[in-house]
């Protein structure tokens, strides 16, 4: 997350926080999507991508929120996912995941546009994903709610490691990032409670299914409990 922005710290503080948000990561665009492009998925979106594809992938629908570049819509249509629409606040991301699509194949089958996922109206998709996302607003449970009700089977998502014993190092480590983007008038790094998580998703017919940690981050899997109304998995 950086900022070689010409506007005044004050100007920018000043902006709305979704503006900010799609100002901050236009400047990342090129380096998600070269990143992709060189190595692939991060070591943590692996991770969710083996979860999906282990409760089954094939010809299912996919919502990516705050998808960035697409990367990880794209590796789901390679395993064989039907149709993947992805939303983000960075219209530059939003370009260079449509090329990426493009450049792989699947123009007819990937759509990317802007929006914010808290509020915008999703299409209902077997597996909704946020990856790395979360830590990224401040008002996370209208996000995670409109990621719940657009899911018909699966809610995969990415948070910072904020637990077991790398939770004290994690969040002084936070505190020190948010001092310095504070001061640059710059998107915070958000720790959102992960049991008040849990509880929305159980709340709203989710069951835990698998968790694990990367170096930095923690993978989450939910899928609803009665999933009689999914998409056939052929
Ligand atoms: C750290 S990046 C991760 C991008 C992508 N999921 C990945 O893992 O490569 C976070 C992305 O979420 C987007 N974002 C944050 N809050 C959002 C919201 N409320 N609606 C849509 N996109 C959002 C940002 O614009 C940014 O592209």
């Amino acid at each position: 997350m950086t900022s070689s922005s010409q506007k005044s710290p004050l100007k920018e503080r000043d902006l709305h926080e979704t503006d900010k948000i799609g100002k901050e990561f236009d400047e990342d665009a090129c380096d998600f999507c070269h990143r992709y492009k060189r190595s692939g998925l991060s070591r943590s979106s692996k991770l969710l991508l083996d979860f999906i594809m282990q409760e089954g992938v094939l010809g299912r629908s996919v919502a990516d929120l705050g998808c960035g570049t697409g990367g990880f819509s794209i590796e789901l249509l390679k395993e064989g996912a039907e149709t993947a629409i992805g939303f983000d606040l960075s219209s530059r991301m939003i370009d260079s995941a449509n090329d990426l699509a493009a450049a792989n194949g699947f123009a007819d089958r990937a759509k990317f546009q802007v929006g914010n996922a808290a509020k915008a109206e999703l299409p209902v998709s077997d597996i909704v994903i946020m990856d790395k996302v979360l830590c990224c607003y401040s008002d996370w449970s209208p996000l995670l709610k409109n990621a719940i009700g657009a899911s018909r089977a699966m809610v995969g998502f990415i948070v910072p490691r904020d637990d077991g014993i790398a939770k004290l190092p994690f969040r002084l480590g936070v505190r020190i990032v948010n001092y310095f983007q504070r001061r640059g008038g710059n998107i915070m790094f958000y720790l959102h409670p992960l049991k008040h998580v849990d509880r929305t998703l159980s709340d709203s017919g989710f069951a835990y299914r698998r968790k694990q940690a990367s170096r930095l981050w923690l993978v989450f899997l939910y899928s609803r409990v009665q999933s009689s109304n999914l998409t056939p998995n052929r």
